[in-house]
């Protein structure tokens, strides 16, 4: 069904409106910060020449720059081993102006990711992924979230879209997206379903949400079938096309070559609410490194924690 025989509308989640209203509210903080300490600091730590994550730390780079961070970046070779990396992290644990560390995943896969990982200090881990910010999530205690997670969250609360008592289903268990995302949103009281690449009957199982979370890294998989008519759809997935798939998706002359896990043409006739590609949730996961740098240099500096 068409868009207009439904007499569908459906709303278009702007992630760069609500980045921009988190980054307004983060700007106050830093300029506090540097009036009585010192501005936050981030170093950036990414190795190899991953052309998607250039980008990503480009724009985490930009970010700070408009904030007033103080960032860093460092570009070791592909061919670094696990202990230079370590050596690298330890470096930057040790000094007092750097409030969080990001080192940037994929890692060339000769480098322990768990062990680079576990050796940033938890208190500087502004991705949350070491261990023991993983435990808190787990345990819903305070510390730095995994930042795409929770931007998601803030987006639908910004909405003011209700998470509470409503069935939210996740495709996809990473440990960056999928479990993060799913535990979150148990702790807003979601009910909640993970779905993954062995799940059975997916498209019933994703029918079934309220909130739909796709994040599983294969373009437009999530079709009209999957979705219940009004439900929140939102796309993590970042996927590039070649020409060929472009036009298999779009139909005629390929409109787009990136696109998200969620179809970009059926999505908006079904949905009651949706993030775009791009434009959703990638401004967001930026927003959120922004917030868990500025509370790590609060709490680093000892002021307005
Ligand atoms: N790669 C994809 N997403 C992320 C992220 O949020 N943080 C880091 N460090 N690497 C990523």
């Amino acid at each position: 069904m068409s868009a207009e025989r439904a007499g569908h509308t459906s709303v278009v989640l702007d992630g760069k409106a609500v980045r921009d209203q988190i980054l307004g509210e983060l700007r106050v903080r830093v300029e506090r910060l540097q009036k009585i300490r010192r501005p936050p600091g981030l170093a950036v730590v990414l190795a190899g020449r991953n052309p998607a994550s250039e980008i990503y730390v480009r724009n985490k780079v930009k970010a700070c720059e408009q904030l007033g961070i103080y960032s860093e970046k460092h570009t070791p070779p592909d061919t670094i081993s696990t202990e230079e990396l370590l050596a690298m992290v330890e470096r930057l644990d040790a000094r007092e102006e750097i409030d969080g560390i990001l080192v940037q995943m994929p890692l060339p896969s000769q480098v322990e990711a768990r062990r680079i990982l576990t050796a940033i200090r938890p208190d500087k881990d502004v991705d949350g992924f070491h261990p023991v910010n993983v435990g808190n999530l787990v345990a819903n205690l305070p510390g730095p979230r995994a930042c795409t997670p929770s931007g998601i969250i803030e987006l639908l609360k910004r909405y003011r879209i209700p998470i509470a008592g409503r069935h939210a289903v996740v495709v996809g268990r990473s440990d960056i997206v999928g479990k993060p995302m799913a535990l979150l949103l148990l702790h807003e009281n979601a009910t909640v379903t993970i779905c993954h690449s062995r799940t059975r009957e997916l498209a019933a199982e994703c029918r079934r949400a309220d909130i739909l979370v796709a994040a599983i890294g294969k373009p437009a998989l999530i079709t009209r079938d999957f979705v219940k008519p009004g439900a929140v759809v939102i796309d993590v997935g970042m996927n590039r096309l070649d020409d060929a798939q472009a036009a298999a998706i779009f139909g005629t002359t390929p409109a787009r070559t990136l696109i998200g896990d969620a179809h970009p043409v059926q999505i908006p006739e079904i949905a009651g609410a949706y993030t775009p590609v791009p434009g959703g949730v990638g401004p967001l996961t930026i927003a959120m490194l922004m917030a868990n740098t500025v509370r790590a240099a609060e709490l680093h500096t000892g002021c307005c924690a």
